[in-house]
């Protein structure tokens, strides 16, 4: 079976609020997006790359025409959607053709641009004959607090014990006939493993890295090319 990465970046970034969409924000010289097309077109585990970007979007031409490298390896799916979850499940169906249901995809956020070849690797061997699949994520360092209620003058109802307590990133890995049968029938979920986990599955943890974390709020920005410019 082939790998295929699949990158959801057809949203606004509001939380940022940059007068552009943030996966086209330069990041150390490149947009944001740009980072991480060049990090899976040279994974030589990865046979293509799909980028799902919103239908009306106005910066991606000009990326892929600055970007000649890209070419062949490279294409831009027009099929964004209204949320993350409807932007995978859309480009997943326009692959269809393309891709086997035993095939993998490694479904990447836009907004993590710190991924390494050496990450995708890392996940790719640990979970290649793997029956369920699974994501990078990051044993979580935080003492964490459950609150009593959703607002301002909350106080703590308990403290969570954190030893059992991964922060989820991406690449999240599972076979193109899974992943497409989880999200079609997923009520709200924030990545593809919660997808996976409603079918009563339970996806394998990878560490990951916290150079991979996703560029969120404007602090990030520094923090993201202060990774970046180690490379
Ligand atoms: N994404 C997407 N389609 C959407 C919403 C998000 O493809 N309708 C993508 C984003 O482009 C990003 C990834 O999903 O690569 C993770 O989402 P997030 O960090 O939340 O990005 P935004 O939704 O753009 O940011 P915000 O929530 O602050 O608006
Ligand atoms: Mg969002």
């Amino acid at each position: 079976s082939r790998y295929f990465a699949l990158i959801p970046a057809a949203g606004v970034g509001a939380r940022i609020g940059a007068d552009i969409p943030k996966q086209y924000m330069q990041l150390a010289g490149e947009p944001m997006l740009m980072h991480v097309l060049d990090t899976f077109a040279e994974a030589s585990a990865i046979s293509h790359v799909y980028v799902v970007v919103s239908a009306d979007d106005g910066y991606i031409a000009d990326l892929m025409a600055a970007a000649p490298h890209l070419q062949g390896r490279v294409t831009v799916l027009f099929d964004g959607g209204p949320n993350r979850r409807d932007s995978v499940l859309n480009g997943l169906q326009a692959i269809r053709e393309q891709a086997g249901d035993d095939d993998w995809v490694l479904v990447h956020d836009a907004a993590r641009p710190g991924l390494t070849c050496a990450l995708i690797e890392r996940l790719i061997v640990a979970l290649r004959d793997d029956a369920v699949g699974g994501l990078l994520a990051l044993p979580v360092v935080d003492t964490l607090k459950r609150s009593d209620k959703n607002t301002q003058d909350a106080r703590v109802a308990q403290t969570v014990a954190r030893a059992e307590l991964w922060a989820a990133q991406t690449p999240q890995m599972f076979r193109y006939g899974l992943l497409v049968r989880a999200l079609t029938l997923a009520a709200a979920v924030t990545d593809e493993a919660s997808a996976v986990e409603q079918l009563g599955l339970q996806p394998r943890l990878v560490e990951g890295s916290p150079r991979n974390f996703k560029v969120t709020l404007p602090h990030d920005v520094a923090l993201a090319e202060m990774f970046l410019k180690e490379e």
